[in-house]
């Protein structure tokens, strides 16, 4: 599909219970987090989603490492309690894939897995990444969102393909 399709699905997976944070490793090792903040829009001459990941997830660390990721979101009111698991523990203790019975299916591209099942899939390639920095952000983004000073990484990933199944 054109990555633009199902763009109100897309926030709703967002807005709601999430979606899935895929990523491989250069060794293999792949985590998945649930996200609840994206973005996908048009930069650089074509579709890029940017998904935005805190220094002290365990993904953060694998997103340094790694050449591609997915974003796939469930349909409405599937995989809740994956999501949710997912979304609270951490794959430095958890094969979370595993333990939540996720089949992950090779993507379009080497070091790309994707979650079986899902409505939505997003395959992207890093293109490129920033850090937020406290002085360019709101005091009231800062007090609000960032007490801890884990502030984002933004990561932003070419989109290799996109589906919808
Ligand atoms: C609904 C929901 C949305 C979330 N969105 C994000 C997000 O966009 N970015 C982020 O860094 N953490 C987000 N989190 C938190 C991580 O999913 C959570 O800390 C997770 O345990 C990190 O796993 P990891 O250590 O395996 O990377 C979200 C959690 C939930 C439940």
């Amino acid at each position: 599909m054109k990555y633009s399709e199902n763009f109100e699905k897309f926030c709703e997976g967002l807005e709601g219970p999430g979606a899935f944070l895929v990523v491989e490793d250069k060794k293999g090792r792949v985590n998945v987090m649930t996200i609840g903040w994206a973005q996908e829009g048009f930069i650089w001459g074509g579709p890029v989603m940017t998904v935005l990941v805190r220094p002290s997830r365990h993904t953060h660390a694998m997103m340094e490492n790694a050449a591609r990721f997915s974003v796939c979101v469930p349909r409405r009111g599937e995989l809740k309690k994956e999501l949710a698991f997912c979304g609270t523990k951490s794959g430095r203790e958890y094969d979370k894939a595993r333990a939540c019975g996720l089949k992950l299916k090779e993507g379009a591209a080497s070091d790309l897995k994707y979650i079986d099942g899902c409505g939505l899939v997003y395959q992207c390639e890093i293109c490129g990444k920033t850090a937020l920095k406290p002085e360019t952000l709101s005091a009231a983004v800062l007090e609000k969102y960032y007490p801890d000073k884990d502030l984002h990484t933004l990561y932003f990933g070419k989109i290799l393909k996109a589906e919808k199944f």
